[in-house]
């Protein structure tokens, strides 16, 4: 089976880097223009055929479960009112979507809240977005590029991934590539076999500036191995040394995507970002 029904969003974090705003409002409720980046995300895996949302949320994060659910209130008072359509949008997800929630319990890092949503994917074949990383891109999203992929490839992880500067391999986990043999011809030169991954390398042992970033498609696999990983030096599991074990076996792919990425997790990815799309909506 190639079909991907379920997108796992890991939104647990307590959002550090935003303090003190992120003391009451998850770090995925904050707006680029008037959407929440979860809002983003969740639209790209529609974008991508995937209606199934399974979120890993955590305490203080209630605002999401609010957002996806019908407000009767507001409905009511905006109904045959000139500012109707400014709903438009979210009443459009929240019918077409289903969204399902687990507390990850200690935020133990991203392979442990990846862990927790199990019980939401069960044993299939799931896509990963962390909202934090915004992508666009004029043609297919990210994700659905990604699902491409993986029908040719329905055995393997997929990773994206993208190029950053020296200065910044030592904020990702990097990939090691080589060529797919009789990769087909429309992958060539953006589906890599990965070899090799660190997460955040000194520039020194960083075998390259390819860098994985907020999306991936998971086999189920990936739970088994997650079990077994050990938690890194700072008592996190990391979703990257799960994958290195998958690696070995030949099983994960390297994509290097068409689009833009935003760190949004970042104050200043996140500004970027917001400059980016006031100038595409031609408020700046
Ligand atoms: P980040 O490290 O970018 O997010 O994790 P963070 O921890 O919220 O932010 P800082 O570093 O404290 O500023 C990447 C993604 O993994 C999720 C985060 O919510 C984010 O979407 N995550 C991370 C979890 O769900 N659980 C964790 O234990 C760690």
């Amino acid at each position: 089976m190639t079909t991907i029904n379920k997108c796992l969003f890991p939104v647990a974090g307590y959002g550090t880097r935003f303090l003190p705003a992120t003391k009451a409002i998850p770090k995925e409720m904050f707006p680029i223009l008037t959407k929440p980046l979860l809002q983003h995300g969740v639209e790209e895996a529609l974008s991508a055929g995937i209606v199934n949302m399974a979120i890993v949320t955590g305490r203080g994060k209630r605002a999401i479960e609010d957002h996806f659910d019908n407000a009767f209130e507001l409905e009511a008072q905006l109904k045959n009112t000139p500012n109707e359509h400014y709903l438009k949008d979210i009443r459009h997800i929240i019918e077409k979507a289903t969204f399902s929630y687990v507390r990850q319990k200690k935020m133990l890092g991203l392979g442990d809240a990846i862990s927790t949503g199990k019980t939401l994917i069960g044993n299939e074949t799931f896509a990963v977005i962390l909202p934090d990383d915004l992508c666009t891109n004029s043609g297919d999203s990210v994700l659905a590029q990604m699902t491409l992929l993986h029908k040719d490839y329905p055995d393997c992880c997929i990773v994206a991934v993208e190029e950053v500067p020296n200065e910044e391999v030592g904020k990702y986990g990097i990939v090691e590539i080589e060529s797919i043999p009789n990769v087909t011809k429309s992958m060539q030169n953006l589906a890599f076999k990965v070899t090799n991954m660190i997460e955040k390398p000194t520039l020194k042992e960083s075998p390259s500036n390819l860098a994985i970033i907020g999306r991936y498609i998971l086999t189920p696999e990936i739970f088994e191995v997650l079990e077994k990983t050990k938690p890194d030096n700072n008592g996190e599991i990391q979703i990257t040394d799960a994958l290195m074990t998958l690696a070995k076996k030949g099983k994960v792919i390297a994509y290097k995507f068409q689009g833009r990425r935003f760190d949004c997790g970042s104050v200043k990815g996140f500004v970027v970002a917001t400059n980016y799309f006031a100038k595409a909506e031609g408020l700046i």
